[in-house]
């Protein structure tokens, strides 16, 4: 197998998605490694998960900086001493400049709690819940100067049961977002996925579990409980 890949990930707190990433990465045949994590929050839980893993971890806060070219200064230069390939975003809760965003291009990636183009920004749960949504999902996408807006690589789709909270849609989308962050990290990692003139491009003959027929439909028993002939009967 070639080289893995050197990633390092960025955070601002909890860190789960990083988790779910160090873990795919401990296997022998997954393409990237993390070979560092950065957090602009000092108190971030996800870097004493990280430091357990022995993984290295640096603290590059926003505060100390006269601006923001000076502080992503600060942690490009923390990603070159680390040899970094490629960047994951995982709850890094700060707007990159387009500077640092075209230097990165097609290197650069990003786990975003909705099904983009959708609920771009912040509670999306919440505003997904208040449009009556019955699905929801989660991305993982290129990073571009635009925020959640780049060429998406995977989604993952969950339903939106009539009772959700917030925070119970907010787990079983997370979950998936375990999922997906890996599957796309390894597709980039490994050139399977990549991006070209502002799309992302899958390899050839890509085998990555979807078919024309595949449908996800909530709810999804609607044949069931409607009977057309009957409902034809009984409207005027
Ligand atoms: C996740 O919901 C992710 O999609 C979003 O921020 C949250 C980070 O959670 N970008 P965690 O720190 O990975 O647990």
């Amino acid at each position: 197998m070639s080289a893995r890949k050197r990633v390092g990930v960025l955070i601002s707190g909890r860190g789960s998605n990083m988790t779910a990433l160090i873990r795919a990465a401990a296997e022998a045949d997954f393409p990237a490694e993390i070979v560092c994590v950065i957090s602009d929050q000092p108190e971030a839980q996800g870097l004493a998960v990280a430091a357990s893993s022995g993984i290295p971890t640096f603290v590059a806060p926003r505060a100390g900086h006269p601006n923001k070219a000076a502080h992503e200064g600060e942690i490009q230069r923390i990603l070159d001493e680390a040899g970094v390939e490629i960047i994951c975003l995982a709850g890094f809760m700060r707007i990159l400049s387009a500077d640092f965003t075209n230097r990165w291009v097609g290197r650069l990636i990003n786990i975003h709690p909705s099904l983009l183009p959708l609920f771009p920004g912040l509670t999306t749960h919440a505003r997904v819940i208040q449009q009556g949504m019955r699905i929801h999902g989660c991305t993982v996408h290129f990073v571009t100067a635009e925020m959640d807006a780049g060429p998406i690589i995977a989604q993952a789709a969950v339903p939106v049961l009539p009772t959700d909270t917030e925070g119970e849609l907010a787990v079983r989308v997370l979950n998936m977002e375990h999922k997906i962050y890996p599957l796309a990290l390894s597709m980039v990692a490994s050139g399977k996925a990549r991006m070209e003139n502002n799309r992302t491009v899958y390899a050839h003959g890509l085998e990555i579990g979807w078919g024309a027929n595949t449908s996800l439909m909530v709810p999804s028993s609607v044949e069931e409980i409607v009977n057309l002939e009957d409902l034809a009967r009984r409207t005027p």
